[in-house]
């Protein structure tokens, strides 16, 4: 019997913070209508101070665990794609396993850009499908606020926070991941970079002095590269599924900018309704766009059962990736209210068990260190 991915639970976090076009304009030179039409964002997400990328993917998990109705001792492995993680080192996929008591999960976190989120699913799929790993936590996940230059008008306008998450799971039923589709071009590496604190520019005063701690972009190249490789890559993962793009539903792009996903749906002939958009209100959110984009169609009930959907991103490195995929997942869930709340309550308890956890396991490593001569 083959073993499929299905796509069981989903979650997302938006900061609270809004930034909108007419305070940008205080910040750089630029204005509502400039933005509006050549990107159609109208405003985007800010994390406050306390917010990590870490702690926004956690509560991102949280929410794929409860719709999933899985306990955290459940996953076998966590992915967390992002272009800015907590810290070079520890992973944060390894934070978030800490913080959600993951006690059997590996965790490991994947850089591919704006398109990371994909490869994450289509990693997690192949590695179910192979037999290796029964129940993937993949969360999108980024703080693009603290590496953009807010002097900078061609990217500060475009960014913003969030994250979202999902669970597959193995099962032998039909549908869930049909098929998945990754590529790169590492020659266009330099048009959307974040040049210093890596090997190559080592963070130093000269690295700050020169500004290499922010992204840069070059906005015009990306776009055209944007507009060829979207609707190439969904044509292509529909193809390894034997279908076409007059079987498709619903397609859920990154969400970068609101010209790029019109001349996407224009190339493949797709009507409005057919594909998500929510660019206008979150700006770009990098990993994160394509899962928080799923949870909204999910909640506004634009996804069926049975519904074929493709996931499709382009990025950084350069690089792009899709997913096709059968939604399996019975919609909408409905749970009798009482049994709902034990569960919350429930999963509440395990989360500050997984914080007093961590912490007896960091005085027992302490302890043990006592004892070992050097
Ligand atoms: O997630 C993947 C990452 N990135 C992307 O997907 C970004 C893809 N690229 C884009 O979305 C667009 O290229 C941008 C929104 C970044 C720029 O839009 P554009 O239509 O490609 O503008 P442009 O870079 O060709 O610039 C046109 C003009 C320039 O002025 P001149 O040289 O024609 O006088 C820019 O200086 O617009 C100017 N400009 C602005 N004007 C007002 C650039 N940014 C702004 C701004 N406000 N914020």
């Amino acid at each position: 019997m083959t073993t499929n991915a299905h796509l069981v639970g989903w979650g997302r976090y938006i900061p609270e913070r809004i930034l909108t076009n007419d305070e940008l304009t205080q910040m750089v030179d630029t204005s509502d209508e400039w933005i509006r039409a050549r990107t159609g964002i109208a405003e985007r997400r800010i994390a406050s101070d306390g917010e990590t990328t870490a702690s926004m993917s956690i509560q991102a998990a949280r929410r794929a665990l409860e719709v999933a109705r899985l306990e955290p001792s459940q996953l076998d492995l966590i992915i967390v794609a992002t272009a800015t993680p907590d810290y070079l080192f520890p992973a944060t996929a390894c934070l978030v396993q800490d913080a959600l008591g993951a006690t059997h999960a590996g965790a490991f976190d994947l850089a591919a850009g704006c398109t990371g989120f994909v490869y994450g699913l289509n990693v997690a799929a192949n590695l179910i499908s192979a037999g290796a790993h029964e129940t993937v936590l993949i969360v999108g996940a980024e703080t693009l606020s603290r590496i953009v230059d807010w002097h900078d008008r061609g990217t500060c306008i475009l960014f913003s926070d969030g994250a979202g998450a999902v669970i597959l799971q193995a099962n032998g039923a039909d549908g869930g991941v049909l098929s998945t589709l990754v590529g790169s071009d590492g020659s266009g590496g330099e048009l959307l970079c974040l040049p210093g604190g890596g090997s190559r520019h080592p963070a130093s005063h000269r690295t700050v002095a020169e500004g290499l701690h922010y992204l840069r972009m070059r906005g015009r190249e990306v776009f055209r590269f944007a507009v060829r490789t979207m609707p190439d890559a969904t044509r292509q993962v529909l193809k390894r599924a034997g279908l076409s793009v007059a079987d498709l539903n619903l397609l859920i792009p990154h969400q970068a900018n609101q010209r790029i996903t019109d001349a996407s749906a224009k190339s493949l002939g797709l009507p409005p309704e057919a594909i998500i958009s929510n660019v206008e209100w979150y700006g770009n959110n990098s990993a994160a766009s394509i899962p928080i984009a799923l949870c909204e169609a999910v909640e506004e009930g634009r996804i069926q059962q049975d519904d074929l959907l493709v996931l499709v991103g382009f990025g950084a490195g350069l690089t792009w990736a899709a997913t096709a995929l059968r939604w399996s997942k019975p919609l909408p869930l409905v749970e009798p209210s009482p049994r709902k709340k034990i569960w919350t309550f429930g999963q509440k308890l395990r989360y500050r068990y997984a914080a007093l956890r961590s912490l007896v396991r960091r005085f027992l490593r302490w302890l043990l260190s006592l004892g070992v001569k050097e």
